[in-house]
């Protein structure tokens, strides 16, 4: 598909259809966050990959209850990729400190980011997950504790009729300037 095409086709999936997703697909998606560039090359990322119903269903349990339970449609998604944000390498870390910039939360996104198109491309959906119980999930997965997790996505088949066919985007000329500000 037109890389353009496949970009306005992803919105967020919220509710997913009741149906396992291959380890092939899930494979090929994590070899497109593996590719994704980031500072110093650090790829400061782990993936830990959540098809196992038990143990997801225990997951969401525990990352969504209370004041996160917005997010509980993710109990609907077949899989959950939980993304550990890793140490960048020493000169990001220093780069990062001098120039206050989050350089591995950059990285993170990229590596996401990449995700979730190939998903798209294989026909699942997916929904980034920024607001969970970060310690639930921890202690689930055996993530110690001096980790931190910044982001999760839910993935999973979709019926593409329920979903919206527009984004809601501000207009590129609310958004672009050439040569100054
Ligand atoms: C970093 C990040 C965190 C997000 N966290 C959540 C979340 O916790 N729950 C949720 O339903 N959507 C979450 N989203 C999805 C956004 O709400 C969504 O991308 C945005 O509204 C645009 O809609 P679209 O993805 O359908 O284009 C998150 C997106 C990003 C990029």
């Amino acid at each position: 598909m037109d890389l353009l095409e496949l970009l306005k086709q992803r919105k967020s999936v919220r509710d997913f259809l009741d149906r396992p997703v291959e380890r092939k697909k899930i494979m090929t998606c994590l070899e497109a966050a593996r590719v994704a560039p980031s500072a110093c090359n650090s790829q400061p990322w782990k993936f830990i990959v959540v098809d196992d119903r038990e143990l997801k269903d225990k997951l969401c349990a525990g990352a969504f209850n209370g004041i996160y339970s917005i997010n509980s449609f993710c109990k609907t998604a077949p899989v959950l990729v939980v993304v550990v944000s890793e140490k960048s390498r020493f000169l990001a870390r220093i780069g990062g400190l001098f120039r206050g910039t989050k350089y591995y939360l950059i990285d993170i996104g990229i590596a996401c980011e990449h995700f979730v198109l190939q998903a798209e491309d294989l026909g699942l959906g997916t929904c980034w997950i920024g607001w969970f119980n970060e310690g639930a999930v921890k202690s689930l997965l055996g993530v110690p504790e001096s980790k931190k997790i910044d982001i999760l996505i839910a993935l999973g088949y979709y019926d593409k009729d329920k979903i919206r066919s527009t984004h809601d985007r501000e207009p590129l000329e609310n958004i672009t300037t050439f040569n100054s500000y």
